[in-house]
């Protein structure tokens, strides 16, 4: 246990908030032990069994009950709390991923406050918004939030946990004092989604909410612009009888080619339970990604008991698998960094359902190959949600790869004038040093490559269709 030891010395220096250094410290040091007891997967390949029929309803169903004159009263039992740790490395930028503009200036978090907005003003409710920062976000997101104040959203936000890499081989943290400047910024990380129940808990926040009447949470990855709240699912969550309460919904959705990666609901000891990839033993990773055996994956849209989550941190029964994440730091160590998902406490609740929902509810932007789908006409957007133009005459969205001159959000913005018009795009891939001038129209296939040293220019104005596009083409 030599890891925690070093943390505990380096605990003794002083620093800011010891109340919030202490608890994370507990958290840390539980999920350490846990990691050094763990032996073997945590799942064995053999007991795994196919969800029983009733345990994944389709959505369909849960809408054709129809909705009641109450839904006002359901709407005030309800927060909604956006996964909001993370950064927007992977697109090329600094600063938190839900302040990136995504559709008419509007951010993430703009988009997110005017749909709920929409939502208290239509049926004259108080929803509240709650927002998980980490370190790494909570700066500069409260610093946007003053932007909201005249809205009619109550915004609160509580912070996740921090918690120490480990240098992956003598399993020491590599950071030797608290402090986050300088050198030290990359000895730190916040330990993934899973940490919510816990710093939910701790911040006190979760029982404010539950003294002002609210019961359930619908928690979702803020970069998912499907993830709007959907009255069917929660009317469903209230309504059911005494004893049967349903204490945990995973809307999971069909799975495709394109979706090898995600998490799939299995039936085990008797529990649904979310099963990862990292989890699935070598020999049968082709097996966990056939679209046959594991048809569905979670959308990380979840709607959870308050007071449900109250009595599992309260008895500690909050035992989540887990992920054990490897990085190379910027002067070459390997560490790890211990984190948990949010999706893994299904296996803890009681009466835990999964909704099969359709695809338009798992609209991630993970890459500006989506944002350039999210940005165009393929999507209009009303009160802060996005909905597939009713002119696509196909119900799925095109294909598109960009090349890595587009994976920065400030590059992919100067290549294009304005946003081609792809109602009638099935595949694009771009590669190379192109740009795209105003009103470009993409249809069927249109493939662009420009090679090293070449530099492609589309044309104002220019129809380009079923077309393969390479050489130079400079105007
Ligand atoms: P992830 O980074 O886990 O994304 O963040 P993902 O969709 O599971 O997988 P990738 O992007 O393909 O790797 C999902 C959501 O959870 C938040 C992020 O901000 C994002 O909204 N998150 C993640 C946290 O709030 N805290 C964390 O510690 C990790």
């Amino acid at each position: 246990t030599a890891g925690p030891t070093r943390f505990s010395t380096a605990l003794q220096k002083p620093m800011g908030d010891i109340t919030e250094t202490t608890k994370d410290f507990e958290g840390f040091k539980n999920l350490f032990h846990r990691f050094l007891q763990v032996k073997g997967p945590s799942v064995e390949w053999i007991k795994i069994q196919r969800p029983p029929e009733d345990s994944i309803q389709p959505f369909d169903k849960i809408a054709a009950r129809g909705l009641p004159d109450n839904v006002a009263d359901s709407l005030n039992k309800l927060v909604v709390v956006k996964l909001n740790g993370g950064l927007g490395t992977s697109m090329g930028c600094k600063g938190p991923k839900s302040l990136i503009s995504v559709r008419n200036e509007n951010t993430f978090l703009d988009l997110t406050v005017q749909q709920i907005e929409h939502l208290n003003k239509t049926y004259n409710t108080d929803v509240p918004l709650v927002l998980m920062n980490s370190f790494n976000t909570d700066e500069d997101t409260k610093k946007i939030l003053q932007k909201y104040t005249h809205h009619r959203v109550k915004i609160h936000t509580f912070n996740q946990s921090r918690y120490p890499r480990i240098n992956k081989e003598s399993l020491l943290p590599v950071s030797t004092n608290l402090s986050m400047n300088g050198q030290n910024t990359e000895g730190w990380y916040p330990p993934g989604h899973g940490d919510i129940y816990a710093s939910f808990y701790n911040s006190g926040l979760l029982d404010q909410l539950i003294v002002q009447g609210k019961e359930y949470i619908f928690v979702s990855n803020i970069d998912n612009l499907g993830a709007t709240v959907d009255l069917h699912i929660l009317h469903h969550l209230v309504s059911q009888p005494n004893g049967k309460r349903c204490e945990f919904i995973m809307e999971v959705t069909d799975k495709t080619r394109a979706d090898v990666k995600g998490g799939t609901l299995i039936q085990y000891d008797g529990k649904l339970r979310l099963l990862e990839i990292a989890q699935v033993p070598k020999a049968h990773v082709d097996e966990f990604k056939s679209v046959s055996k594991f048809k569905i994956f979670n959308t990380n849209n979840l709607w959870i008991s308050l007071a449900a989550i109250k009595r599992l941190q309260e008895q500690k029964a909050m035992d989540l698998e887990i992920i054990v994440n490897p990085k190379t730091l910027d002067g070459g160590q390997n560490v790890v960094q211990l984190e948990t998902a949010v999706g893994a406490a299904i296996k803890c609740f009681d009466n835990a359902l999964g909704i099969n929902v359709p695809r338009s509810r798992f609209l991630p932007v993970k890459t500006t190959s989506d944002l350039l789908l999210v940005m165009s006409n393929l999507y209009s957007l009303e009160a802060g949600s996005l909905t597939m133009s009713p002119k696509r005459e196909f119900p799925t969205t095109p294909h598109v790869k960009l090349g890595s001159s587009f994976t920065k959000v400030q590059e992919y913005v100067n290549r294009f004038e304005s946003i081609p018009d792809m109602l009638e795009l099935d595949h694009l891939t771009v590669s190379g040093d192109v740009t795209f001038g105003k009103n470009v129209s993409l249809k069927g296939t249109v493939i662009i490559i420009a090679n090293h040293g070449d530099r492609i220019d589309i044309p104002a104005g220019s129809m380009l269709e079923n077309k393969i596009v390479s050489g130079n083409l400079r105007i």
